[in-house]
């Protein structure tokens, strides 16, 4: 093998801190010198064009009109609420920043070397909560229109505004990756089939990225919706951070992705041609192997437990899996829930499970978990929503995060309620962990186990004259 070396692991940086040297630093400045080329070529039939790669994740267009190479699923393919959510992006990212690498190379004779960069909006530092400059100017660094630049995004996230730090916060997450319910809260996302639309939302994809996607696109702007949001240039750094932060997390104590074959050995095509691309989710795991080969700024390589076979298949690690009890249902709102531009409050009868579950009426239960089930829209464009517990209607809730039990935003919403040949319609699923939250409750002796008030407050301006309708199909609160 004398003369063959280990192919370079390349680094993805932070955004911000290249901007800080220059805002047109060399990995900045290729990224939309590239962007420009893929921009350029309007033709959708080539593989190499913007709205060609864009139409992976979604895309409006009659599947009639898509490339015959491009198949049935090649298009309108993210996988969203659903445990393929993470490795899927993770593909396309890799897609897209081999194409970009190869024009860079070839095409523009730049780096040979070059990898995508990503947008850390660390909430400990606010001016990362602005989009780059490189991505607010209107002229590139050469003087010419800059690629990096569209009005297509929040008006004031363009004046050089901020997502909101509260949308960006990352601890908490649950320790499981995955579950086969629904209704359990989950890092990475439910156990499902081909996802599109999906049903109910991983927290990672609900916090930071889909409040992110609403802060970035506003109302109506290209991130908004699956159709649009990979044309948007800012899309890939976001979802490098995505990406990064699935890094961060698996290095978190007791942290395992899927050890389940349906997870590793599900394929994914990407694309078509000669960038043709198709991978397993069981090759995703470990960025550093081939064909990933790329590491995250400031993050350690999660160790990767060596599977056999290289896919888990013939005899797995052992692993300590979490147990997955499902969940059992202790109460639901009388019926839906709309969704608008003032707070709402929504008080749910609880009364104490009677299955496998069943405790004594004094007994505390192990994990509560709050389920926003079947949130459906229509003609309504982005917004976002923080959920509390027994708040109180005469105080200033940005003073009581100890009630937080999250925020949502409608990103995906509006697909996931048109149903299709694959997918029913039945809107997103948003479930979140309150133990906490009860058990501080508890502590004061404010819990009161027969009942639970829910308040919903709207985060951002609903516009006057939206015709569109949206709302809660349930309220669930389910003892684990
Ligand atoms: Cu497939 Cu951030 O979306």
């Amino acid at each position: 093998m004398g003369g063959v070396t280990e192919p370079a692991i390349r680094v993805r940086q932070n955004a911000w801190t290249l901007s800080q040297s220059d805002p047109w630093h060399p990995t900045i400045y290729w990224y939309e010198r590239a962007f420009d080329v893929l921009k350029k070529n309007e033709d959708v039939n080539d593989p190499r064009s913007l709205l060609a790669i864009a139409n992976i994740h979604g895309t409006e267009l009659d599947p009639n009109q898509w490339p015959p190479q491009i198949g049935v699923r090649g298009w309108n393919a993210c996988q969203h609420a659903s445990w393929y959510f993470l490795p899927w992006h993770r593909i396309y990212l890799h897609y897209y920043e081999t194409i970009l690498r190869d024009i860079i190379d070839k095409k523009l004779h730049g780096p040979s070397d070059w990898a995508l960069p990503f947008w850390f909006y660390d909430p400990t530092t606010p001016a990362t909560l602005a989009l780059p400059p490189a991505f607010l100017a209107p002229l590139n660094r050469d003087g010419d229109e800059n690629a990096l630049y569209t009005s297509r995004r929040e008006t004031s996230i363009m004046a050089g505004g901020r997502v909101n730090k509260d949308d960006v916060e990352t601890s908490g997450w649950p320790n499981r990756f995955s579950s086969q319910s629904p209704f359990t809260p989950t890092f990475g996302g439910p156990q499902t089939g081909w996802s599109h639309r999906g049903s109910t939302v991983g927290s990672l994809e609900r916090e930071p990225h889909g409040l992110v996607h609403g802060d970035v696109g506003g109302p109506f702007g290209l991130m908004s919706l699956f159709e649009t949001a990979a044309q948007d240039p800012i899309f890939w750094l976001h979802h490098a951070n995505i990406d990064r932060l699935w890094d961060v997390w698996r290095n978190g104590q007791g942290h395992q992705n899927p050890i389940d074959s349906a997870w590793l050995t599900r394929p994914f095509n990407f694309g078509f041609g000669a960038d043709q691309l198709s991978m397993l989710v069981g090759q995703t795991v470990d960025t550093t192997a081939a064909p990933l080969d790329y590491r995250y700024e400031g993050v350690p390589v999660p160790t990767v437990p060596s599977v056999g076979g290289g896919l888990g298949l013939d005899g797995g690690p052992e692993e300590a899996v979490v147990e997955d009890i499902a969940p059992e249902l202790v109460g639901a709102s009388d019926g839906p829930v709309p969704l608008t531009g003032s707070r709402t409050s929504v008080r749910v009868d609880v009364t104490p499970p009677g299955g496998p579950l069943g405790l004594a009426p004094e007994e505390p239960p192990a994990h509560v978990f709050l389920t926003l089930q079947n949130v459906r829209g229509k003609d309504v464009g982005m917004r976002s929503y923080a959920v509390y517990i027994e708040a109180p209607s005469d105080v200033e809730l940005d003073s009581m995060p100890h009630l937080l039990a999250g925020r949502f935003s409608t990103f995906g919403v509006m697909e996931a309620s048109q149903s299709d040949e694959w997918e029913p319609g039945n809107g997103l699923t948003f479930s979140f962990d309150i133990t906490s939250i009860v058990q501080g409750l508890q502590a004061v002796d404010a819990w009161d186990p027969a009942t639970l008030n829910v308040t919903v407050v709207p985060q951002t301006e609903v516009g006057q004259g939206e015709p569109g309708v949206l709302e809660i199909g349930q309220i669930g609160v389910y003892y684990g």
